[in-house]
């Protein structure tokens, strides 16, 4: 099932989501379901919130598709460690026809659970960094946007206002 993406706005996508503890069938459907709405969405990341379902799951495939070993599922994710820093632009589903450079981590460990509840650590560089920096950001109800300097935050928050005003967010 392909779920529309919620958009900045929404209170869903700024509070932080609940943690998992139930490793169950219909979690492993919700994933099912992630993947597919994250793919619609010609995205490479997607967090649960953004579906408008408040817990601590999120996809990832930078690859999109190329390699299904790349197909990532993240869940109760914490960033443990990070090194270096690299600016890059950076869009969001949620935030859709926005780009803006956002400096982070270059490098960072992340500590998640799979879909069995199996914790693993895995270690990346670059994209994928970058991926697991904005996922796990999401989960704790934080947007991109909260990385930006006061002026730009702000700039862009009035023009999605407008898009608002005009219906053109929908
Ligand atoms: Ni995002």
């Amino acid at each position: 099932m392909i779920y529309p993406i919620v958009k900045f706005g929404d209170p869903v996508l700024e509070k932080p989501a609940e943690k998992v503890t139930v490793f169950d069938d219909e979690l492993k459907k919700l994933i099912d379901d992630m993947f597919e709405s994250m793919y619609a969405a010609h995205g490479v990341g997607l967090a649960a919130p953004q579906i408008g379902i408040s817990r601590h799951i999120a996809v990832v495939d930078v690859t999109f598709k190329e390699d299904p070993k790349a197909k990532l599922v993240l869940i109760n994710p914490e960033i443990i460690s990070k090194e270096g820093k690299h600016t890059q632009s950076e869009g969001c589903l949620s935030i859709p026809d926005f780009r803006e450079n956002v400096t982070r981590a270059q490098k960072v460990t992340l500590r998640a659970q799979d879909v069995n509840g199996k914790v693993f650590e895995k270690t990346a560089e670059d994209l994928l960094a970058r991926a697991f920096q904005h996922e796990t950001d999401h989960l704790n109800g934080k947007l991109y946007m909260s990385h930006l300097s006061a002026l730009k935050r702000d700039l862009m928050k009035r023009k999605i206002r407008k898009l608002i005003k005009a219906g053109e967010w929908e």
